[in-house]
């Protein structure tokens, strides 16, 4: 920038001759119309609008003219500006929305498109409800517990007070994994989850408080009510002073909790097992008519053929000496054991009509079931 002039008088400055803003607003006329987009038109702003522009310097020369020029000239660059200023501002609109309709094509997304991700898994809903029942029995105060599949005979049979020529222990009934029928103790994959109430009270101390859900295995052939391979659950409480009672207690709070409601209880009929004296068979009552049905013609009930009760399983006082197989003291302690099919329940529960549906794996059947059942 010129010193100002006041030794002479009238003075050129070069800078804001007419021609020179002339020239200079119309080189930023140009080069912001030559932007393409919003990147140019920044640069093209700093450089005819900006600190060095040749206009805003121009307009730090308006100071070294005499000042009777000062006004002629201010007005020559003031216009200038202003037209690079409105010219700037029109093609920043322009480039802006020019963006903003690229940016809504480009962005746009079609949800009618067909999609091409890996559709979600779902957990198989035996898994669910063992966990379900699990969280009963866990809220109670019971600790999980698990036994190998491929279990000692000893373990399946003898120690639960099934003498080797129970019928079940045959080979039309049991797969041997080791070892035969009637032959020395071998190898089987476990026909029920008992085995693990032997593990269990081996390895704990009373008073024991187990569940215990697994896999096991009979050599049924699969049909719609059987596979060879199903699941149970297991509940073992080994306690002092443990009685048919507390057993009675425990199933009516267990089809509560699953079924929910009022009038949700169960029954016991006698029945026999090796390893429970007494023993039963456990009913529920039905979870959709709650017993309504029975004589009732007019309220026939499809979940239980209108009998009231849904069977579970078997039950019982866990026999002495199966504690005694377990080194357990049977005049001081006593237990209850119950177990029944998760597949039997899931298949009333939730209207299953094939039991090999739920072994197929096919996708479509789990599915719905979502993470819940
Ligand atoms: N283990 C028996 C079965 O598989 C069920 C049962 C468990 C019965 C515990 C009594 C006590 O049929």
């Amino acid at each position: 920038m010129s010193a100002p002039n006041k030794s002479y008088d009238p003075v050129e400055v070069e800078a804001l001759k007419p021609e020179e803003i002339g020239r200079a607003r119309d080189e930023a006329l140009d080069a912001i119309a030559a932007a393409e987009d919003l990147d140019a038109l920044r640069e093209a702003k700093a450089a005819h609008a900006g600190n060095a522009s040749p206009l805003a310097l121009a307009n730090r020369e308006i100071g070294a003219l005499p000042p009777q020029a000062r006004a002629e000239a201010g007005k020559r660059v003031g216009q200038a500006r202003g037209e690079v200023g409105r010219a700037l501002a029109a093609r920043q609109e322009e480039l802006e929305a020019e963006r903003d309709e690229r940016m809504l094509v480009e962005e746009a997304v079609d949800v009618t498109l067909p999609y091409d991700r890996l559709p979600a898994g779902a957990r198989h809903p035996i898994t669910t409800l063992s966990e379900r029942l699990e969280d009963v029995f866990v809220a109670m105060g019971y600790e999980v517990a698990e036994g190998p599949e491929a279990e000692a005979e000893w373990f399946n049979f003898d120690a639960l007070n099934m003498l080797p020529d129970h019928p079940a222990r045959t080979e039309s009934d049991t797969f041997y994994v080791e070892g035969a029928a009637g032959g020395p103790s071998g190898t089987v994959l476990r026909t029920h989850t008992s085995p693990v109430q032997i593990r269990s009270m081996l390895d704990r101390e009373p008073p024991i408080y187990v569940i215990c859900p697994g896999r096991t295995y009979r050599t049924d052939e699969p049909d719609a009510t059987h596979a060879p391979a199903f699941h149970q659950i297991e509940c073992l409480a080994v306690d002092e002073g443990i009685t048919m009672a507390d057993l009675k207690g425990t199933l009516d709070h267990m089809v509560q909790a699953l079924f929910g409601g009022e009038g949700m209880r169960t029954r016991l009929r006698p029945d026999y097992f090796p390893f429970t004296e007494p023993s039963a068979e456990m009913d529920m009552v039905c979870y959709v008519c709650r017993g309504e049905s029975v004589g009732n013609p007019d309220r026939p009930c499809r979940t239980c053929s209108s009998e009231g009760w849904i069977e579970l399983g078997g039950c019982g006082v866990v026999n002495p000496r199966v504690l005694v197989a377990c080194g357990i003291d049977p005049d001081r302690y006593s237990g209850f054991a119950f177990g029944f099919g998760i597949e039997r329940m899931l298949m009333f529960r939730n209207n299953v009509r094939d039991f090999r549906d739920m072994t197929e794996g096919d996708v479509r059947f789990t599915q719905p079931f979502g993470m819940e059942v």
